[in-house]
């Protein structure tokens, strides 16, 4: 009968244990409610059981208490149930709210015994024991059933929402840019080619079989990056900024990499000097820094408390520091001179290397850096070239633990320098004459950035390995599933 009254009592989705739990819950200690999850572990006593169960709305787990311990019988950690009861408050520690449990519907059986004893069967390997690192890379369909596994999503989740909030407050417009594209934006040689294949099967269709191979009808590849896309939408819609995966056939095989990632990009017209860049984009990271976010507490619990210092720092309202290439160039030779700190040599016109980048963050500032005004040569052919020095207009942000978290630039609107800038590169001028349109046509100056998205996570949460940071990572040699 309870499950009856239940039944007409609710109507569409059920409130999810997040919302459950929440301190503007409507659930009364009266009505019976349904709780849908999955059995996180199960405690047996003589006279009572009790069970967390999980729905991955939040890091918390919902308290089972069942005052008939032979309704916990069939439960198995990772079973789908249904559970019918009544939210109380609790007297346990740690819970505000506990389902007393009147009804229990296996619906989702985990290892049934069946499987296990006949069909021999793996058994359910999300067990309590710590499990390493390669063994949930190896296992990423499960591997959100873990509690960093599951906080990562609904910190993405969170990271994400206030870096639209961020945005929008400004007056920017959130835009979609095309994952297919006739261009390599950063001219590194890492875009990956698509398009081919289907021309070398017989579509049935003899008039579209006379087609050239090309499916596009030229090369095409996955975009690197949204930027000149967003280049052209902001030469209309001023602020514009996107979301986007972005795909690259990188080689190296570090925990800062990976083959397909997301980006935040931003973009807008009417701007000129780098510095404002790096206000937009200290603005947007400090955003996230403050989110109110349950599970960024949960992955910071335990984190080094240095680290959290850093972190807790670089959310003040305090400007973040900026110096320029040569500056740092000036203290990394120094300090190499001193003591041969690094692998790689340094000097005026080198890259910076991870490990450079490093100290720069964590030795010579401590806390995020803006390091601007590169060598031209080290930069891809969009930045804007500085009147003094062979330099451009650019910055990255670099943060300790990490290194680079963003990348950005004014871009050259200038339209003759934006040329000889385009044979400087040795790039086909015919598949960026609508590029040079947009300068041609009020090309406004303006500039913009990109965030990448794992980076950020791995910075805030503490995570070494931003293949950590993505539910389903990809990187040269691995792509499961
Ligand atoms: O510095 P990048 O290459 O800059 C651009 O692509 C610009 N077009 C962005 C723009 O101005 N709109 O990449 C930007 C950021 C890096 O700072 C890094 O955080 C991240 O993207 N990134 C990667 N993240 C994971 N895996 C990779 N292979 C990455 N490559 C770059």
């Amino acid at each position: 009968s309870l499950r009856r009254s239940f039944a007409t009592l609710t109507k569409g989705l059920r409130p999810t244990i997040r919302q459950l739990l929440s301190q503007s819950s409507q659930a009364s200690p009266t009505t019976p409610i349904q709780v849908n999850g999955w059995v996180k572990s199960v405690r047996r006593q003589k006279r009572v059981a009790f069970a967390v169960i999980t729905d991955g709305s939040s890091p918390l787990g919902l308290q089972a208490v069942f005052l008939d311990p032979a309704l916990a019988r069939s439960l198995t950690n990772g079973a789908a149930v249904r559970l019918t009861g009544m939210l109380a408050n609790s007297i346990g520690a740690g819970q505000a709210k506990e389902l007393q449990v009147h009804t229990v519907d296996i619906v989702g059986e985990c290892n049934p015994e069946i499987l296990t004893t006949i069909l021999s069967m793996q058994t359910y390997p999300i067990q309590k024991k710590a499990l390493t690192t390669e063994y949930l890379r190896d296992h990423c369909h499960l591997r959100t059933r873990t509690d960093e596994g599951a906080s990562v999503v609904r910190l993405r989740h969170d990271t994400l929402n206030a870096l639209h909030s961020y945005f929008q407050a400004q007056g920017f417009c959130y835009a979609h840019t095309p994952l297919v594209t006739s261009s390599d934006c950063e001219g590194a040689g890492e875009t990956f080619r698509i398009g081919t294949l289907l021309s070398s099967q017989s579509s049935g269709d003899k008039e579209a079989d006379k087609q050239p191979p090309e499916f596009f009808g030229r090369p095409a590849y996955l975009t690197v990056s949204a930027q000149l896309h967003l280049e052209a939408l902001s030469a209309s819609i001023s602020r514009v900024f996107t979301i986007s995966p972005c795909f690259r056939a990188e080689r190296s095989q570090t925990g800062r990499h990976l083959a397909e990632f997301w980006m935040l990009e931003a973009e807008w017209a009417f701007t000129e000097s780098v510095d404002d860049l790096c206000q937009v984009a200290e603005d947007a990271i400090k955003s996230t820094l403050r989110q109110p976010s349950a599970d960024l507490a949960a992955l910071q619990t335990g984190m080094d408390p240095s680290r959290a210092k850093i972190l807790q720092d670089a959310a003040r309202p305090d400007r973040w520091p900026r110096i320029t290439y040569t500056e740092a160039i000036i203290e990394l030779e120094k300090v190499q001179a001193s003591r041969r700190l690094f692998e790689f040599p340094v000097g005026w016109g080198r890259t910076l290397q991870s490990e450079h980048e490093r100290w720069v963050a964590e030795h010579l500032v401590g806390g995020p850096v803006f390091v601007t005004d590169y060598p031209t040569q080290l930069k891809p052919f969009y930045m804007r070239q500085n009147v003094e020095g062979d330099t451009v207009a650019c910055f990255d942000l670099l943060v300790p633990h990490l290194g680079e978290l963003i990348g950005g630039s004014l871009r050259e609107e200038r339209e003759d320098k934006l040329l000889q800038a385009i044979e400087h590169h040795g790039l086909n001028l015919e598949d960026y004459k609508w590029y040079v349109d947009l300068r041609k046509y009020g090309g406004a100056p303006h500039g913009g950035f990109g965030l990448g998205f794992e980076r950020l996570i791995s910075w805030l949460s503490g995570i070494e390995n931003i293949r950590e940071c993505i539910p389903m990572p990809r990187w040269a040699g691995r792509m499961l599933l």
